[in-house]
């Protein structure tokens, strides 16, 4: 098969379309015929060698894809060979095909093309399982997205709409708020222009920025309040003064989703199926793409991403 590889780490221009060997599936595992996948921050890093692939996953970038069942593996009986599915992947996305444990593949959800589908897995697991398995975000509540328009922060703006929470999301451009007030956030805020912590209290933060951010979205947050660290755009030391901590019995997480065991994404998937799929499927949630490139100019889709012009997914389709 065809995969992305990356030779040397470096720029856009190292990514390269070449012929690998084929993945053949293990006890428990799906071969999908690979119809799209999309780039990730995460596949961003790993071309510039700053995040390496965990142990046993395919080389290749690629957190997610759509496709077609191709094969299945001993021990599986949740799919069958034509089947039509989505999937979170541990790597390996920019590729013609790709083995995954069946606990992290989902079947595409109803009103959703097959391409568009590849957009979803890595956005509404991250999603589903920060503001809502671990921040516990109820409808009487306010959650502040930072990062709106990225990938993860369309969706977490849509989900939390679509839950009947209140939210509120930050952006760097006048469009990307315009965009995301069309998304369903009740309130937006220019942090080039203003100051978030001085105008919004919320019970749940999802934050990429990390360290830049860290006092000040404690400040943010209201007694009882869970700040949930995703990314770290803005650093990764700070200085907090725990007396705020304590005062307003506050919660700081930091997770990642890559490096999880199957299982632990398996509940994850399980959850979005079950909760986030029927959504989709009633057009309250839906994958916001900004562009379609082919895969096998992988290198244009991440001039686009590092451009930081995008709104939403960038998919990579074969
Ligand atoms: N921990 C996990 O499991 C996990 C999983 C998935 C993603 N992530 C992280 O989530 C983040 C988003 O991922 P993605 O792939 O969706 O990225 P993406 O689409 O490339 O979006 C990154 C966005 O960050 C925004 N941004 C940069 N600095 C900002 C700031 N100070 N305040 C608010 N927004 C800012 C930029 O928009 P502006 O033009 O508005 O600045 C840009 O659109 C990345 O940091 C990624 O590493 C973490």
């Amino acid at each position: 098969m065809r995969a992305i590889v990356i030779p040397v780490t470096g720029g856009p221009e190292v990514l390269e379309w070449r012929e690998v060997p084929d993945p053949r599936p293990g006890r428990g595992e799906v071969l999908i015929e690979v119809a799209a996948s999309a780039v990730n921050r995460a596949d961003v890093m790993q071309r510039q060698g700053r995040y390496d692939p965990p142990p046993g996953e395919p080389p290749y970038p690629g957190l997610e894809c759509s496709g077609v069942v191709a094969e299945v593996g001993e021990n599986v009986e949740q799919f069958r060979v034509g089947d039509r599915v989505c999937a979170l992947l541990g790597g390996g996305g920019y590729a013609e095909r790709v083995t995954v444990p069946w606990e992290q593949v989902m079947p595409v959800p109803d009103g959703v093309s097959l391409v568009e589908a590849a957009g979803l897995p890595e956005a509404v697991c991250t999603v589903w399982s920060n503001v809502f398995m671990l921040g516990r975000l109820r409808r009487s509540e306010t959650l502040l997205v930072h990062g709106g328009a990225s990938g993860i922060g369309t969706m977490a703006v849509q989900l939390a709409k679509a839950f009947g929470s209140r939210v509120v999301a930050t952006a760097g451009r006048a469009d990307k708020l315009e965009r995301l007030r069309e998304l369903g956030a009740d309130e937006v805020i220019n942090y080039r222009e203003e100051d978030f912590a001085e105008k919004v209290r919320a019970d749940v933060i999802l934050d990429i920025v990390g360290a830049k951010y860290l006092s000040r979205n404690l400040q943010a947050l209201r007694t009882g309040g869970r700040l949930i660290v995703i990314g770290l755009q803005g650093g990764v030391k700070a200085e907090i003064d725990l007396r705020t901590l304590l005062a307003k019995r506050a919660a700081v997480y930091g997770t990642t989703l890559r490096s999880r065991p199957a299982d632990e994404k398996g509940a994850i998937v399980r959850g979005v199926v079950g909760s986030v799929w029927p959504l989709v499927a009633a057009g309250a949630v839906r994958p916001v793409v900004y562009a379609e490139v082919p895969m096998a100019e992988a290198a244009e889709a991440h001039r686009m991403l590092d451009s930081g012009e995008h709104v939403g997914k960038i998919l990579l389709v074969r």
